[in-house]
């Protein structure tokens, strides 16, 4: 296993967020995260992040308990849907960002930049501010923004949120073609089963604070094991017209 939550419980002011949380995930595998809003799910990625620390519970990556160590130490590149670019930097400055930090010299940045440009199909469009692109654009370039320092793992907090329904579709495609090729290690998080099942090869449901089942999309959709996980997709189902 790259990535394993064991037994995580954590509590804000006595609300129970992650209530004995366990999974795994393993090396180059892309998860979803899965469960209705305010089920828990960004509670979990800051946790793995290191944003927030659980109240018990070991996060394993790579091996390693990393409980203790700081965020930026963790080998983590994230995606959130408000995670915006740095409004005044170029989409090449904002790329390089993490390596500037990192102190990389100017020409391992250049290149690894290009590489990065290339990778999303923006080649010519690294001189370009953030308010010059369209909204799948910035996200793409948040994608490889978080790539740049080639984390182990990559988080993504529902990075499609707040795109219209049709670029969202595309995107969805897009990510999982990427992820594939670069091969790391994801956990994607949604609250539609839809792009959860399109995206994922492992699907974790949560509800509650508490897992739910975890299976391939497959298992989730035709072997649901708690009625809670049924009825989900069911209604999500018929939300999205009876399909
Ligand atoms: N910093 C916090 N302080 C108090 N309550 C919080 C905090 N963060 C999250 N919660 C609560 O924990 C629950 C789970 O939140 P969250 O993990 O953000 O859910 P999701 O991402 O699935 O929508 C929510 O009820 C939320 O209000
Ligand atoms: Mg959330």
């Amino acid at each position: 296993m790259y990535v394993e939550m064991k037994d995580i419980c954590k509590t804000f002011d006595g609300f129970q967020a992650s209530d004995h949380v366990s999974f795994g995930i393993e090396k180059g595998q892309m998860a979803a995260l899965l469960g209705p809003s305010g089920s828990g799910k960004t509670t979990i990625l800051r946790m793995l992040a290191g944003l927030d620390r659980p109240d018990s519970g070991d996060i394993m990556i790579n091996g390693f308990r990393v409980n203790d160590l700081p965020g930026n130490k963790r080998g983590i590149g994230f995606v959130f849907q408000n995670y915006a670019l740095f409004r005044y930097m170029t989409v090449a400055d904002n790329i390089g960002f993490g390596l500037e930090v990192q102190k990389k010299s100017k020409a391992e940045i250049k290149e690894r930049v290009e590489e990065l440009l290339e990778l999303i199909s923006m080649e010519d469009l690294g001189k370009r501010y953030p308010h010059q692109l369209s909204g799948g654009q910035k996200q793409r370039v948040a994608f490889a923004r978080a790539l740049a320092p080639g984390p182990g793992l990559l988080l993504l907090d529902e990075p499609f949120a707040a795109i219209d329904a049709k670029v969202r579709r595309e995107l969805r495609n897009w990510l999982r073609d990427m992820i594939g090729r670069v091969g790391i290690t994801s956990i994607f998080v949604t609250h539609d089963q839809e792009e959860a099942m399109e995206v994922a090869n492992q699907v974790i449901i949560i509800n509650q604070g508490k897992i739910e089942q975890i299976g391939t999309p497959e298992e989730i959709c035709f072997h649901p094991k708690t009625e809670f996980v049924a009825d989900f997709i069911e209604t999500e189902r018929f939300s999205q017209g009876g399909k």
